[in-house]
């Protein structure tokens, strides 16, 4: 398949790592490598190189170029979400593929237990998934909830004997409500954001549901490979409406899929969640900085700056984050809230 990652976002919640230019994928969590690599390495065993491409801003270009030398990118003139992305992503791979499947995979999740594992199991569902998109579904990874999140989309499926379930119902983002309600169910999966279908199934739905966004695309579509292809996109992907794929696609999309994902997966969306990707000590501890703790248990301590102790004493569920022009300080139940804190940054100007 084409490998496409998403690489447009621009997440606060792990503010003072990430920051507008250097978004969480372009932040090395746990080893020297930036999310984005480790997501580009781990596509190896399902897209070829010359067929793995990068999706993101213009103003994402030459940091995440640095990162990652020598993949191709597919540069979005501005910010419009993810639908008008994966409608481009999908007109660039027909345009050189032809109706090859495409997969597209969010570039800042973790895929197996602290970095490691799960890849077998990841490349299988891939495999799977590929067929299914061969028979022209939209297929969705999803993943069984542990907790009623509401920062994800859910899926409905009905059980069936083959690998891949058909989907009632996919709802991105419920209300705490209705997401605990889906939760007690047994019934639902959160969607992983990793989608698998043929540019064409794709561009159908769109055509159907986003009529402008699908002509805007078509347009770009008949661009390529001319000297008009940068001013087209230039224009034409301005004009569409920024809207999600989940809200724009999914959410009203006939022949979805999904395939339970059998590896282990997060989307690591915030500073308490590390501990998916880190080592934790005994006390519950993850600690990525040089540091000297005493009676503390359950904190997460993170450093840019290794010639620097950091020492800390007699707390519990602490975050502390040093970096060279900012100190965070935050309870670890609250580290949603750094979302927050960015807000009140940028208004404070
Ligand atoms: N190229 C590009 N352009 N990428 C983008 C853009 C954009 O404008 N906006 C977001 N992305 C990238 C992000 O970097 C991320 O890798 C991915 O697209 C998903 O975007 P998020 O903004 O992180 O989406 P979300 O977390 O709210 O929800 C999605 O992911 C959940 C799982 O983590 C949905 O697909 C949910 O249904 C899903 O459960
Ligand atoms: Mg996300």
């Amino acid at each position: 398949m084409i490998g496409i990652v998403l690489a447009g976002g621009s997440g606060t919640r792990f503010w003072p790592m990430s920051r507008k230019l250097r978004p969480k994928q372009l932040v090395s969590l746990w080893d020297d490598k930036p999310m984005i690599a480790a997501t580009i390495d781990r596509l190896a065993g399902v897209s070829s190189r010359d067929k793995t491409f990068v999706v993101l801003g213009e103003h994402l270009v030459d940091a995440t170029r640095a990162a990652l030398p020598g993949v191709e990118f597919i540069v979005e003139p501005c910010p419009r979400n993810t639908a008008p992305a994966i409608g481009l992503a999908a007109v660039f791979a027909q345009h050189r593929f032809g109706d090859e499947p495409i997969g597209i995979f969010p570039a800042d999740h973790a895929i197996g237990r602290r970095g490691v594992g799960g890849l077998a199991n990841f490349e299988r569902c891939l495999k799977q998934a590929e067929e299914q998109a061969e028979a022209g579904h939209l297929v969705t990874l999803g993943i069984t909830p542990t907790s009623p999140e509401t920062g994800y989309g859910y899926i409905h499926y009905t059980e069936s004997d083959a690998p891949a379930h058909p989907v009632r119902e996919f709802v991105e983002k419920p209300s705490r409500a209705v997401a605990q309600q889906y939760l007690e169910s047994g019934d639902y999966v959160w969607n992983s954001g990793i989608f698998v279908f043929k540019p064409s199934v794709l561009l159908a739905e769109m055509k159907r549901q986003l009529p402008e966004m699908h002509e805007a695309m078509m347009e770009i579509a008949a661009a390529l490979g001319t000297d008009e292809e940068a001013a087209t996109i230039d224009r034409c992907f301005s004009k569409t409406r920024g809207i999600s794929i989940d809200y724009g696609v999914m959410e009203n999309a006939a022949n979805v899929v999904v395939i339970p994902a059998t590896f282990h997966w997060s989307d690591v969306g915030h500073w308490d969640a590390v501990d998916v990707v880190s080592e934790v000590d005994p006390k519950g501890n993850v600690v990525e900085a040089d540091a000297l703790l005493l009676d503390v248990s359950d904190s997460v301590i993170y450093s840019q700056k290794r010639d620097r102790l950091i020492a800390v004493c007699g707390v519990d569920d602490l975050v502390v984050v040093d970096t060279d022009d900012a100190l965070l300080i935050i309870d670890r139940k609250r580290a949603q809230d750094v979302k927050k804190l960015v807000e009140a940054l940028k208004e404070a100007g």
